[in-house]
Order: structure tokens, then C-alpha cells, then sequence
């Protein structure tokens, strides 16, 4: 890979490139000989915002939608042969978590595009197939299919001195590298391909997986499978191996969880609370409303299905929703699914837990999350640190101006309102609407976003990227304020826009 070193200083808007040779016939000459891509090179050499798009899941499909809707010219690079990321099955791009059960956890009601409604026919906790098929009928509706190149990675992305970035991409067809230029570079690659692999202590004889290349229950049938994870993935993992024959399933929490149920009184659990509701009540007493529903809708605590309850409030984890291949509680009660502690030390096939227990496995799936990695940019410019963020509002490293995260989120609520949103800020401070606040104003934000988490969220590393849903949206909704705006114009403006926000309105 081409080495990153951060050797620009910030801009927010190019003129015409520095570097780019005056004469045209030379530039193009140069250009072909370098592998260079001529169009993009000409066009930002002009002074033209041309923005590159890394990456089409839901989160780059949401940056080609927006950038297509305000006429900014694009070209986004898949590694994979199609769109959809996450949500294809066995993804070419060897990047996709997705497995043969998985649904939506987030209902259709609120894990929807603002604009595009989701086909009414589809069921509350939709298949992958059908998020896939949702996402493939946007690209068409919105018609930018056309500017999204496939089995392309980006290698590299390197800030330029003056302005703008010089993107590396690979054919992984051909192996042919490009080299482009751009003003702008939108950073949607995801955050859920790289695992996170718990340490072993001692010796384990049995096979250890991770739940990122989980497709299916079959290698685990008559097999005692210990889980690790209290998360979505090893919950999901582990009702379904209950229920598809293997031998016996253990689920290792090393921290209890809460269990959030899909359906609270007939209704999805999280549609109850509306934006306005979320901005404005404090959230101790939407959180204690929101423990007593689930109480009642259980008939009792989850301690008494078996399964500890933490001592941290509901809302102090990023939710782990009942699973949708069976109901973990019941599992459990049934004792069709064994909850057990932290791990002590493995010993042959013998797994120790803290609490002094001891279990025979077979088999170990590792459901212990991702490591958030953007390897084609700085190193110096990481997204997490020490368990932290280092992007302002989620979106934007000081390091990095010009370059807009999406998708780098861990939210109380479905990933689509929270993209879209950020990427309502990112495409206004593209086209130069709104304006970034000095580099000191931006850790100065970053730092009460730290602040708020260690209030809010336990502290472990997969709450780095971790956000209040509504009070997230309506803080990206904020930093939209024009640059114009000054004094009693700027407080107008964010009056207006704050009732717009409760009235509905979140991108
Ligand atoms: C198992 C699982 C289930 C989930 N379920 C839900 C849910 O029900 N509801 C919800 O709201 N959220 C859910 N999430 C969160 C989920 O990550 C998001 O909903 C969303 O699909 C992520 O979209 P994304 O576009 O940010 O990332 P991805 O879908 O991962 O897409 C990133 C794309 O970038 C491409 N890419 C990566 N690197 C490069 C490169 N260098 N060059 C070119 N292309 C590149 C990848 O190939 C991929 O296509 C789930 C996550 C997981 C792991
Ligand atoms: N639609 C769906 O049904 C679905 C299914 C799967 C996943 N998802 C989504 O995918 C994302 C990732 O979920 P995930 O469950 O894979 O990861 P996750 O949310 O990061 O959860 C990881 C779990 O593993 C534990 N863990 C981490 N490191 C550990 C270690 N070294 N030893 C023991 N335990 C360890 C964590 O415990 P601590 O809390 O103590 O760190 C946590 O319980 C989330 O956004 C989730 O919502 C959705």
C-alpha cells in the first residue's frame, strides 16, 4: 500500500490545484503516462468540486443519493461486484458479516430511507434479502448507479499539500492502479469487517471462529459450541444453534446485557419514542419508561428467565435486541441455551469461567465485535482511539478536513436516519453552505462528546463510536447552520430548525 502522511493543510473548497500543470495537452500526456484519470484530474484542476465516494453499502449509497440530488459530480469505488455491502450474502468483497438468518433488528418503520418508503408487503424485521433488494431499487429510483465502479478498492487516500486528496485505486480484476484527484473524499467503507478477537488463555483444543464468517448453523450441528458475546451477533448465533441442533450451547457474557424485545404491546420497541420526545425529555425518565414497558411486556425481569441484569441502565449499552431467530429469554428459561460468565482459561476442550464453572466444548464462535479500521488513510488519522472517537459530530477528524465520515456509528436506533443526517452536513460543507469551526472548536466538541459518553455509556471500546439516536441527529441537524448566519440570525435559525426537527423533519 502507498504510504499516507497527512501533507496538507486544510481547505474547504479547492481552486484550482497547486500542482496541476498548466498547459492541457501536457497535463493529459503526463496524466495517461501516470495512470492518472484524466476527467477527474481536468475537472478539480478547474476548480470543480468532485467528490470520491469510498465504498456503496447503505452509508455510501446514502453519499451518492445526496451528491446525485445537489448536481456535485462523484465517482464512488465498490470493492465488491455490487451494492449493498453488509447486506449481501457472502459478499465478494469478503467484507460482509451478513448470514443465512439474518433480519433487520431495527424495524422497517424507522430503518428506512426519509424519502423512499420501504415496500409495504415487506414483514417488520425484513431478511437480508429483501434490505438488499430495498437498497437496489433506491440506487435505481435515484438513478446513480452509473457513477459507482465495481470490484475497485481504494488503497490509498492522500491529503495534498494545498488541496484536495490523491486517491490510489485498484482494479482487483486487473490489478491496474489509478491514481484520480478530488476536492472532497467520503469515507463510507463500514466498520464491521475487521474482527475483534478475544485473547485465549490456556490451550484450546476445539475449533475457534468468529461470528464475521458465521453463514450458517450446519458446521455446528451436534456439536457443544461455546458463544462469546453478548452482543446482537452472539445472541443471534446462539438461540439459532439452539434451535438447528447443536448439542449444547453456551453464551459467555463477560458483562450482563439488557435484552431489548423486538415488540413491545404489539408495537416495534423503537418506534415509542418520537424525535421530539428524544430531544426534549430527559433521558433517565425515557430510559426508566422504556425498562418498565419492557418489564411488563416480559411479564417480569430477565433475571428470572435466568439471564443476570446489569446494574447499568438500559440505555448504558448500544441494545441487544431479542434475537430474531428465537427468543434468547425462553431459551434460556428452557435451558436450551447455558449463560455463563467471563472466561477464566481454556484447558484441551475444558472452558473455565470466572465463576469457578467449568464446560466441555467442541467449538468457540467468537461474537465479540469489530475493530473500526480505515486502513487507506493516515495513520496518524485513526477514527478511535484509546476507546474514544476522534471524529467531530462522528463525521468530520480535524486532521482530515475535506474528508466526511458516514457510517462510523454505533446508535440506540437504526443506521439510515443517522447516515442520512450526517450526510445532509457533510454535502453542506462540500458546497461551501456551512463552514468548519477552527480546528480547536472541533476538539473542543469532540471532547464534550467523549464527556457525554463516560457519563452515559459503559466504558468498553465498542462504545466508542456510541450515540444518543435523537440527541445525535439533531447535533448533525445543528452544525448545519449556514455560515452566513451571525448574532440573531443564527439563533432564528436554529429555533426554526429545532421545531422542524421535532416536528419530524431529521435530515
Ligand atoms: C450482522 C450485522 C447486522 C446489522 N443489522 C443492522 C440493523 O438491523 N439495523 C441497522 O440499522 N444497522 C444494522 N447493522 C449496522 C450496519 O453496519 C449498518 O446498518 C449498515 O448496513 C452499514 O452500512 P455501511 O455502508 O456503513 O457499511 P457496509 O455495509 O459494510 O458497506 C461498506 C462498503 O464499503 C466497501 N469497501 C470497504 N473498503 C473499501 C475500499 N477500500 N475500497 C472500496 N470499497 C470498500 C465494502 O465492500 C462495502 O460494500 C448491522 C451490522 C451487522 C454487522
Ligand atoms: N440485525 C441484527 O440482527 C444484528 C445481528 C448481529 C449484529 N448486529 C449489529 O452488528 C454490530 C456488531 O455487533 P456484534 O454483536 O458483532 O458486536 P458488539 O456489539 O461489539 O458486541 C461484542 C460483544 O462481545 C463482547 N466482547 C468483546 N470483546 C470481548 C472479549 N475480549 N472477551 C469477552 N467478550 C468480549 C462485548 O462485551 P463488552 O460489552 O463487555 O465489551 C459484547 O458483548 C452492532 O451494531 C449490532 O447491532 C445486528
Amino acid at each position: 500500500m502507498v504510504q499516507n502522511k497527512v501533507l496538507r493543510l486544510g481547505c474547504s473548497k479547492i481552486g484550482a490545484s497547486a500542482e496541476s500543470p498548466r498547459d492541457p495537452q501536457q497535463e493529459k500526456d503526463s496524466a495517461v503516462q501516470h495512470n492518472v484519470d484524466v476527467q477527474a484530474m481536468s475537472a478539480t484542476a478547474r476548480g470543480e468540486e468532485r467528490v470520491c465516494v469510498i465504498g456503496c453499502g447503505k452509508s455510501g449509497l446514502i453519499g451518492c443519493k445526496v451528491l446525485t440530488q445537489r448536481g456535485v459530480a462523484f465517482d464512488c469505488f465498490e470493492e465488491g461486484s455490487q451494492i449493498g455491502g453488509l447486506w449481501v450474502l457472502n459478499n465478494d468483497s469478503g467484507r460482509s458479516a451478513c448470514y443465512d438468518s439474518l433480519r433487520i433488528n431495527t424495524s422497517k418503520l424507522v430503518t428506512r430511507f426519509h424519502d423512499f418508503p420501504v415496500p409495504k408487503h415487506y414483514p417488520m424485521f425484513c431478511p437480508h434479502q429483501e434490505m438488499l433488494a430495498y437498497l437496489e431499487s433506491y440506487v435505481d429510483n435515484f438513478g446513480f448507479r452509473k457513477h459507482i465502479t465495481f470490484r475497485t478498492q481504494v488503497v490509498s487516500v492522500i491529503p495534498q499539500l494545498k488541496c484536495g486528496f490523491t486517491v490510489f485505486t485498484k482494479a482487483l480484476d486487473t490489478g491496474k492502479v489509478l491514481t484520480r484527484h478530488y476536492t472532497s473524499v467520503i469515507v463510507a467503507c463500514g466498520h464491521h469487517w475487521d474482527p475483534l478477537w478475544p485473547k485465549f488463555t490456556g490451550n484450546f483444543m476445539g475449533s475457534v471462529s468468529h461470528s464475521h464468517g458465521y453463514r450458517s448453523p450446519k458446521p455446528f450441528v451436534g456439536k457443544r459450541v461455546l458463544v462469546i458475546g453478548g452482543g446482537n451477533s452472539g445472541m443471534d448465533i446462539a438461540a439459532e444453534l439452539a434451535l438447528s441442533g447443536a448439542a449444547k450451547t453456551i453464551l459467555s457474557c463477560r458483562r450482563p446485557v439488557h435484552v431489548v424485545p423486538r415488540w413491545v404491546f404489539g408495537m416495534p420497541s423503537d418506534v415509542a419514542v418520537q424525535p421530539w420526545l428524544g430531544v426534549t425529555v430527559p433521558r433517565r425518565w425515557v430510559e426508566l419508561c422504556a425498562a418498565g414497558a419492557f418489564w411488563l411486556s416480559r411479564g417480569g425481569s430477565q433475571e428470572s428467565y435466568g439471564l443476570p441484569t446489569p446494574k447499568f441502565g438500559l440505555f448504558g449499552t448500544h441494545p441487544t435486541v431479542n434475537p430474531g431467530a428465537g427468543d434468547i429469554l425462553q431459551l434460556i428459561k428452557k435451558k436450551k441455551v447455558t449463560p455463563k460468565p467471563g472466561i477464566l482459561c481454556y484447558k484441551d476442550n475444558t472452558v473455565t469461567f470466572l465463576d469457578g464453572t467449568s464446560e466441555e466444548v467442541d467449538a468457540v464462535v467468537c461474537a465479540t465485535g469489530y475493530n473500526a479500521k480505515v486502513p487507506f488513510l493516515p495513520e496518524d488519522c485513526p477514527v478511535t482511539k484509546d476507546g474514544k472517537t476522534e471524529l467531530m459530530h462522528l463525521v468530520v477528524h480535524p486532521k482530515l478536513p475535506g474528508v466526511y465520515f458516514l457510517g462510523f456509528i454505533q446508535a440506540h436506533g437504526p443506521m439510515i436516519p443517522c447516515v442520512e443526517s450526517q450526510m445532509s452536513y457533510a454535502a453542506d460543507l462540500i458546497q461551501g453552505v456551512s463552514e468548519l469551526p477552527p480546528p480547536e472548536k472541533m476538539g473542543k466538541t469532540i471532547a464534550k462528546q467523549h464527556d457525554f459518553n463516560r457519563k452515559n455509556f459503559t466504558q468498553v471500546e465498542r462504545h466508542a463510536l456510541m450515540v444518543e439516536f435523537h440527541r445525535y441527529l439533531l447535533q448533525t441537524q445543528m452544525a448545519r447552520c449556514p455560515k452566513d448566519k451571525r448574532g440573531l440570525g443564527k439563533k432564528l435559525w436554529r429555533t426554526k430548525r429545532f421545531l422542524q426537527f421535532c416536528a419530524g423533519q431529521t435530515c
